[in-house]
């Protein structure tokens, strides 16, 4: 199945970077997927820049609402208009940083669906959850409450404890955790849970992308750190192919 490579920018990156970025990617990478979720007031110039590429632009989060008096707040349906494609939810830096709960992040995921987004939602357990074996409840806990009946967007295993740490689990520990994903996703979702593309993040280099990106029910990545340099997440795409 064709893996995507999807970029998280997080809460970096300049107008005046861009062209720069977008320059070595514009010829895309032939049977892979690309995509890059800037911030949001990044998302309209990213789009332009990649006009005519086969690379995807999508944002980091949406409201749960679709209008009205929410400050500070972004639509699904604005975002859809401006020309995104993807939208990520339930980071684990937003069920942190801004206490996003699954039931939140389930009820934004039919908000973007509804207004034409693929939702790729992210789930993952914290250094404490692993070190106690409890790794593969806690992530299915998250699936359950996030993913809604009917879904039909992508899913993100992201350990939190290898998020811009350098760390990763090993082949083993991944291979298990996804086929788990997986497994949860066809109990869910029945048939559509099957071909359901499932990412990993964390800690994804170019150094280790080809090893991680060949494991069984590994569909590609999603790249925090790595994505921000456009020749390294060149070569992590390339290791897709
Ligand atoms: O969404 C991306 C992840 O949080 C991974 O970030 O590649 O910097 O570890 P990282």
């Amino acid at each position: 199945m064709r893996q995507m490579i999807a970029g998280n920018w997080k809460m970096n990156g300049t107008l005046a970077g861009l062209a720069g970025f977008a320059a070595p990617l514009a010829a895309g990478v032939d049977g892979v997927d690309l995509l890059i979720c800037p911030p949001f007031p990044l998302i309209g110039p990213m789009i332009a820049a990649f006009a005519g590429a086969p690379v995807a632009v999508g944002a980091q989060d949406c409201a749960v609402e679709v209008a009205g008096a929410h400050t500070g707040d972004v639509s699904a349906p604005l975002l859809a208009e401006i020309g995104a494609s993807h939208v990520i939810l339930g980071h684990s830096e937003r069920r942190a940083d801004h206490g996003e709960r699954s039931a939140l992040v389930r009820d934004k995921a039919r908000t973007a669906t509804a207004a034409g987004l693929i939702p790729i939602i992210c789930v993952g357990e914290t250094l404490a959850e692993r070190e106690s074996g409890e790794a593969e409840t806690v992530v299915r806990a998250q699936l359950a409450g996030s993913v809604p009946d009917g879904f039909a967007g992508l899913i993100a295993y992201e350990p939190v404890w290898a998020i811009g740490t350098g760390k990763t689990p090993t082949v083993a520990d991944v291979a298990a955790m996804h086929a788990s994903i997986r497994a949860s996703l066809k109990k869910q979702l029945g048939d559509a849970g099957t071909a359901m593309l499932i990412l990993y993040g964390g800690s994804v280099k170019p150094a280790n992308a080809a090893e991680l990106l060949a494991i069984p029910e590994v569909g590609g990545a999603l790249i925090g750190g790595a994505s921000l340099e456009a020749d390294d997440f060149l070569a992590i795409a390339q290791a897709a192919q």
